[in-house]
């Protein structure tokens, strides 16, 4: 049966979510298979996937794009869509559009969008408001890395954890359905996810939060640019993927590849 937000809500405190993002539909449809509660399709897929330097250069139709796809192939999970830099930020009917895009086109049940500021509030209590459920992302936030120095952990001290506290709690009264914590330290996630009555969603922020999610990528082992201490690969996927295209190149150099059994008469 499908999951809901009502039924991702009632999790909190009774039963971990597991998210994981994907963007294509082979990878969706194993992830749904096998019982992921959320599947993101996030901008990471810019870095990830179109090799960019970061989420920034993302656009509405790439997120469309992959969003359909993802779609097509899940039955049971939630999709979560990103909204990308610059598609909620002009202001909240801006915001509604593009999120309204995200919905109808992209076909997912979600959106999310970075930052806790009062503007980000606004635009999610604007898209609540209008009937499209919202997730919050708050801490490290890709998009705005730059003015955070880069990809750092966030709230450390205490002004900042204050601030944090905060924007969690000011897009909790916006009525996000739930929130994730990127690049948090573990105390601060845990009074967070305390505090507010909607699910958290950790990446690189402890054990204490309600739920936890990774970049697909990352947890099969692929190799990026950097490799985060709060990745934990579950595969070794890169190195797999190039044994088999190295075995398959010699074979085709030497003739091995294919041989009468796999030829027609
Ligand atoms: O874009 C993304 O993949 C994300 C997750 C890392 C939370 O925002």
């Amino acid at each position: 049966m499908k999951l809901t937000i009502k039924s991702i809500s009632q999790k909190k405190g009774r039963e971990k979510i597991a998210a994981l993002t994907a963007y294509d539909f082979p990878f969706a449809r194993i992830l749904d298979e096998i019982g992921m509660d959320i599947i993101l399709v996030g901008d990471s897929l810019g870095m990830v996937l179109l090799g960019y330097q970061s989420t920034v250069p993302v656009t509405m139709r790439e997120m469309i794009h992959h969003t359909k796809a993802v779609s097509r192939a899940v039955k049971r999970a939630l999709v979560v869509s990103d909204m990308p830099f610059g598609s909620y930020h002009a202001s909240a009917e801006h915001a509604f559009r593009n999120a309204k895009r995200l919905i109808q086109e992209g076909g997912a049940d979600a959106v999310k969008l970075e930052g806790g500021q009062a503007p980000m509030a606004k635009a999610a209590q604007t898209l609540v408001r209008g009937g499209i459920p919202v997730m919050g992302h708050i801490g490290m936030t890709p998009q705005t890395a730059s003015f955070l120095g880069g990809y750092k952990v966030q709230g450390r001290g205490p002004k900042e954890a204050r601030k944090l506290l905060e924007e969690a709690q000011r897009l909790e009264e916006a009525g996000i359905f739930s929130l994730v914590l990127e690049c948090v330290p573990f105390r601060l996630a845990e009074q967070i996810t305390k505090k507010i009555s909607c699910p958290t969603i950790g990446i690189g922020a402890g054990p204490k939060t309600d739920g936890q999610i990774l970049v697909l990528h990352d947890l099969l082992g692929f190799e990026g640019p950097v490799r985060p201490r709060f990745v934990r690969r579950y595969a070794e996927f890169e190195k797999e993927a190039k044994k088999a295209f190295g075995r398959y190149l010699a074979d085709v150099r030497s003739g091995r590849f294919p041989s009468l059994r796999e030829s027609f008469e």
